[in-house]
């Protein structure tokens, strides 16, 4: 197989996994958590997103979180922006980078941020024009591209209309999202075999949830068609808040752990990564998704059991 020999791990858990949180975790905790991410090898981290706080109050301390973080260098800390509202006050907090996002149908765009697709077009053109303006990269997310909770199956014709869009608007990666993890490998590669007639395989990254188990596999199916570029969630936490049924992102540890097994590298400690996951657990108060981190509670229990320090 010809699977990429590194990948590139973007770490969306302070913002995809906190803002389906129904436990408010304090600003402090959000900080020292993307604090302590920034010293896993991660170089990239979507910290908070500027919606509005009636829509997503989890994350309504953005502006507060994105100005008390300590910036490393080599790292690109990240935010989530509907509109020139949440641009304008993104880029008072000095973000290095701007995420915009829309789905690729028309429903569940409006239920997540109350317009149609053609409505929403015009919006996201200068939102990411403004900043780019300000020197600001933009990627972009394509919700719902292969089911949606609302209209169900999606027609990847839709999902290359609008990356293209987006693209043309000057965006430098699509992240292509199975918002309520309902993708097969199959239907991971009929869209992605539909989009690579029309865009080059370095334009795009993956964003799956994981929802029925099928997280890892798609991420195997997008290797082998090229993909360099995949979101996780530290903890495997995560999920829309305006998609039905939407649960975590892959887990970064569980994806971690099956690049490195295979020889691919991220630069990412695994090891680091389970550590936040745990600190993240004990912070909401239940158990969270990811297998990598049930594997590392199990080791600990044992050892300790036989009384062995390590
Ligand atoms: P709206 O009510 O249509 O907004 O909401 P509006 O433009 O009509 O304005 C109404 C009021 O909202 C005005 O205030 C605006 O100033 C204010 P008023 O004059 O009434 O006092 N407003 C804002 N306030 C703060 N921040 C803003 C903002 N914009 C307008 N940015 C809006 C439209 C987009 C704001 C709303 O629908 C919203 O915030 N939606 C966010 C939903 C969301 O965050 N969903 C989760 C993220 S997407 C996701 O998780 C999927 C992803 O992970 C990929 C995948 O998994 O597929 C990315
Ligand atoms: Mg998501």
């Amino acid at each position: 197989m010809n699977w990429p020999t590194h990948v590139t791990v973007k770490e969306v858990g302070p913002r995809d996994g906190l803002q389906n949180e129904k436990k408010l975790i304090p600003t402090t905790v959000k900080t020292n958590w993307i604090d302590h991410l920034s010293e896993s090898g991660l170089r990239h981290i979507e910290i908070t997103s500027f919606v509005h706080p009636k829509w997503v109050p989890a994350l309504a301390d953005a502006k507060d979180v994105a100005k008390s973080i300590q910036r490393r260098e080599g790292i690109v800390y990240s935010a989530l922006v509907p509109n020139q509202k949440g641009l304008e006050a993104a880029l008072e907090t000095n973000v290095d980078e701007i995420a915009i996002f829309m789905s690729a149908t028309d429903t569940h765009n409006k239920k997540n941020i109350n317009k149609s697709i053609v409505e929403t077009l015009p919006i996201l053109r200068q939102t990411a024009e403004e900043a780019i303006k300000a020197n600001k990269p933009v990627r972009a997310y394509v919700s719902t591209a292969f089911f949606c909770p609302y209209e169900g199956r999606t027609n990847p014709e839709n999902v290359r209309k609008i990356s293209e869009s987006l693209l043309e608007m000057g965006v430098y990666e699509l992240s292509i999202g199975d918002t309520v993890g309902t993708a097969s490998p199959l239907q991971v590669e009929e869209t992605l075999k539909h989009l690579l007639k029309n865009i080059p395989v370095n334009k795009l990254a993956m964003h799956f949830h994981d929802t029925r188990g099928t997280a890892l596999p798609n991420t195997l199916k997008a290797l082998e068609m090229g993909i360099a570029a995949f979101d996780s969630s530290c903890g495997g936490l995560g999920g829309c808040p305006y998609a039905p049924g939407a649960s975590g992102n892959t887990a970064t540890e569980d994806l971690l752990y099956m690049l490195h097994q295979m020889g691919i590298e991220t630069g990412i400690s695994e090891e680091k990564i389970i550590k936040n996951a745990l600190f993240m657990e004990t912070q909401i108060g239940k158990s969270l998704p990811s297998k990598s981190l049930k594997a590392y509670k199990g080791r600990i229990s044992t050892l300790s059991k036989k009384g062995d320090k390590r």
